[in-house]
């Protein structure tokens, strides 16, 4: 198994299955600079669902345990189930998981969770209808996510993770609304550092509400312990409340970088391989692969290109890197 240049294995896969989302965040995806008719990725560029098959069997023959699936909005992919259930399929990958912003899991949860589907990820920055709508800058209802996420509860897809992120003077008055509302309801929910990926409009360091700033203000209110970090490269810090009602976590992306840990690829939907959420190009597979590469040169330029991966890019961020091109968050997700 390859180790990168800091010595760290690759144990996890991040599959974008599509660039499209049918949500415009402010913060991810402007609708000023992601218009009705911007060129998202011709269908014929787009890896089939065999090819990302077979890419998983040579990630896991490197490392890779798990798969999440991502976007842009993954459930806007045609037939998502059968996807999850090739990778399934796949020795040596023991979970598949979700990222998904929640506006069509209400109808799709069940056929998830038929198909193997381990738990999902749902984004929700707010839980005010018309803010929702503003920050999402989408038609779709604040009602009908919180429904998608009670029928992933109700399928079993557990535990149903809920992601947020705080941005000051948008939405960090929602903090303690957002923590009781999710403690109430066995949802594990992480705050999210506001980070300046892909085009984040506006990001400056001075504007990042720190985890820990948030962990203290819920901390105040329903006392917390920290949960001992169950392996290395887990993105947040994981708090229990003391009386019982479950768990909340901190994604300090920003203020405490967990990159000694990262053991995560990420692979866009057109197949280019990138080791890192801020990098600014990645390896093209797609091409190797329909040049009709074999299965051993595909998985040495894999393995080569995580043997020089020396990422790291949260423990250098300046407000000098925060300018640098990076691959858009929409092509990665997240
Ligand atoms: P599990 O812990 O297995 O549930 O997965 P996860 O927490 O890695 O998945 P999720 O997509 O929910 O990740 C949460 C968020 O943390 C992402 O959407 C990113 O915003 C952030 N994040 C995840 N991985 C990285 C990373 O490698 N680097 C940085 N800087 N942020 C990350
Ligand atoms: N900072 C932090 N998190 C972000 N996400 C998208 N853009 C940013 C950003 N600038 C989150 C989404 C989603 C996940 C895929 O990444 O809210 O939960
Ligand atoms: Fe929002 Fe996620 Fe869509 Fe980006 S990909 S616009 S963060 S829902
Ligand atoms: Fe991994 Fe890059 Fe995130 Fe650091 S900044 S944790 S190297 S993806």
């Amino acid at each position: 198994m390859p180790l990168d240049a800091l010595q760290r294995p690759l144990r996890s896969l991040r599959l974008s299955v599509t660039d499209r989302c049918n949500f415009r965040c402010t913060y991810c995806m402007p609708a000023e600079r992601f218009p009705p008719d911007y060129p998202f990725l011709p269908r014929e560029d787009i890896l089939h669902f065999e090819e990302l098959a077979r890419l998983a069997v040579l990630f896991t023959r490197l490392g890779v345990e798990k798969i999440r699936l991502t976007g842009g909005e993954p459930l806007l992919r045609k037939d998502l189930p059968a996807l999850v259930k090739m990778l399934r399929a796949t020795e040596g990958i023991r979970e598949i998981t979700l990222t998904t912003n929640g506006a069509l899991l209400a109808g799709h949860a069940k056929a998830l969770k038929e198909a193997g589907l381990a738990r999902v990820t749902v984004s929700l920055d707010t839980l005010d209808p018309a803010r929702f709508q503003a920050v999402s800058d989408t038609s779709v209802p604040l009602a009908l996510v919180l429904e998608g996420i009670a029928e992933a509860q109700g399928v079993g897809l557990h535990p149903v993770k809920i992601n947020c992120v705080v941005q000051a003077g948008v939405n960090d008055d929602e903090v303690l609304d957002l923590a009781g509302w999710a403690r109430g309801r066995g949802l594990a929910l992480r705050f999210i550092e506001f980070m300046d990926v892909g085009s984040a409009a506006g990001w400056r360091l001075d504007r990042v509400l720190s985890g820990e700033s948030l962990r203290a203000r819920i901390h105040a209110r329903w006392p917390l312990d920290p949960v001992p970090q169950d392996r290395l490269g887990q993105v947040a810090f994981r708090h229990r409340y003391r009386d019982g009602a479950g768990e909340v976590g901190f994604i300090s992306s920003v203020t405490e970088p967990f990159c000694l840990g990262c053991d995560r690829a990420r692979l866009s939907a057109d197949g280019h391989l990138y080791t890192c959420l801020f990098a600014g190009e990645g390896l093209d597979l797609k091409g190797l692969l329909r040049g009709g590469a074999g299965d051993a040169t595909l998985e040495a330029a894999i393995a080569g290109r995580w043997a020089r991966r020396e990422d790291r890019y949260s423990l250098l961020r300046t407000e000098a890197t925060a300018a640098l091109p990076k691959v858009p968050m929409h092509r990665v997700g997240g």
